[in-house]
């Protein structure tokens, strides 16, 4: 039976380890966070994409640990930890070096090391190989290295890892053919490609492809408030253009783990090669502008029925950064409250995902009441499942910037 390792449980971590415990292999999954290790124990999944009914259904096969001594008996072990930016915007590898360190003292000659974390290129040969030879074993030669960037998109049920083809680079031929044959067992389809470094820059690709094309929109979406013309209505007409579109939806700006934090380890990278990636950074200061923009169409739509934002009573719907899942990650929806607080709105909110904002001493409050309540219903992020209409029809004004109210004929609703 293959064993596989997999360090840090979270949003990428967690899912694979299930993948492998179903696909029949033994898993060693280990995390610094004895709480995410106690609730593998228990079979309590806290990760939206796996219900506690699949954890609980494979637990024989997943030994979850906060030591790294069991690792030595897998034959391959992937390292998801998490990647953010330090406070100054560079790349914090510390949760990596840390885990590579405490890998590097368990090493095992003939062991698959694959890094699944998204970060610059040169990261896997320059970074992550010299710590793992501290172990005495030659990289390419002792234990085989890769890089295979994780794809998942989490709350997405048509795409998934079996059927979303995964890339791997390795440092050797035979550490590629080796990383393939293992992403066989949970993938239908494994790209090779020919280094580590090709396969950190594909992801870093895809996210800086989003982030720009995020930009492009949203600052469309600026311009046409000023124009009066409909930016959806415009999306819509363009996406109807069989090819050479890509449809991108203008919004409140971007969130999560990934694309606010992502494309800056590239420009970060960038720079020692004196280049300043500019689209990277031209992207990141429109989607940063979002919330601002969002705020001053509040402003302005408070102020149309001769309200001010102080004093004004305010429902955000939804608070997570995309819909369908909890993460509230770099969500806009953080930035916009604080922003309204700041003016002095009474901020409430509703989100099925999301059941308290504890470091705004914030709960979720029931859709209906939320937009009773208040004199403005702000449409954040659209979850499946919430009522859009009955926000149209019972809020006294409706501010919505994610376009879910097309269909409403109501005059109280303003959109982005
Ligand atoms: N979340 C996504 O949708 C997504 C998608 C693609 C790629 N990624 C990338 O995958 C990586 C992980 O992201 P995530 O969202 O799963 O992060 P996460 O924060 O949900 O999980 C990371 C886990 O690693 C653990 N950890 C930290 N340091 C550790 C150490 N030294 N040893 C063992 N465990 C340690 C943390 O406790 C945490 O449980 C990041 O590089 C991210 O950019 C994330």
């Amino acid at each position: 039976m293959t064993s596989v390792g997999v360090i840090g449980l979270g949003y990428v971590g967690l899912p694979l380890a299930v993948a492998f415990a179903e696909s029949g292999c033994e898993v060693i999954a280990v995390d610094v966070d004895a709480r995410k290790v106690e609730a593998i124990h228990a079979g309590e999944s806290y990760i939206e994409d796996v219900p506690s009914e699949l954890l609980r259904e494979h637990a024989e096969r997943i030994n979850a640990d906060t030591r790294y001594a069991r690792l030595e008996r897998a034959d391959a072990v992937l390292v998801c930890v998490p990647t953010p930016l330090t406070a100054n915007r560079e790349p914090d590898l510390m949760p990596l070096l840390d885990s590579t360190r405490a890998l590097a003292g368990i090493l095992q000659a003939g062991q698959l090391v694959v890094l699944e974390s998204t970060t610059y290129p040169g990261t896997t040969r320059e970074r992550v190989a010299p710590l793992l030879e501290e172990s005495g074993l030659k990289a390419g030669t002792d234990f085989h290295l890769a890089f295979s960037p994780e794809r998942v998109d989490p709350g997405r049920t048509d795409y998934t890892l079996r059927n979303t083809p995964k890339v791997v680079g390795g440092l050797t031929d035979a550490c590629a053919e080796r990383a393939r044959e293992l992403y066989s067992i949970v993938c239908d389809r494994v790209i090779r490609v020919s280094s580590p470094e090709a396969a950190e820059l594909t992801k870093l690709l895809e996210n800086i492809f989003r982030s720009v094309n995020i930009a492009l929109v949203n600052e469309l979406a600026m311009l046409t408030d000023r124009m009066g013309i409909d930016i959806w209505e415009v999306v819509d007409a363009a996406a109807t253009k069989p090819y050479g579109f890509m449809r991108f939806e203008p919004g409140p700006g971007m969130g999560g783990h990934c694309l606010p934090v992502d494309p800056f380890y590239l420009s970060w990278r960038a720079r020692e090669f004196d280049m300043a990636t500019e689209f990277i950074e031209l992207a990141g200061k429109v989607n940063q502008q979002m919330p601002y923009h969002c705020v001053a169409k509040v402003q302005r739509a408070l102020n149309e029925t001769g309200m001010s934002v102080k004093g004004a009573r305010v429902t955000v719907v939804g608070v997570s950064y995309k819909p369908g899942v909890g993460d509230v990650r770099e969500s806009p929806a953080l930035k916009i409250i604080a922003l309204l607080q700041g003016l002095g709105a009474e901020v409430l909110y509703h989100d099925p995902h999301v059941p308290s904002l504890s470091e705004l001493g914030l709960a979720s409050t029931p859709l209906e009441d939320a937009v009773a309540d208040a004199d403005l219903a702000l449409i954040v992020t659209a979850h499946p499942g919430v009522d859009n209409e009955l926000i149209a029809q019972r809020a006294r004004l409706v501010v919505d910037l994610r376009g879910v109210t097309r269909a409403s004929s109501t005059a109280n609703v303003v959109r982005l």
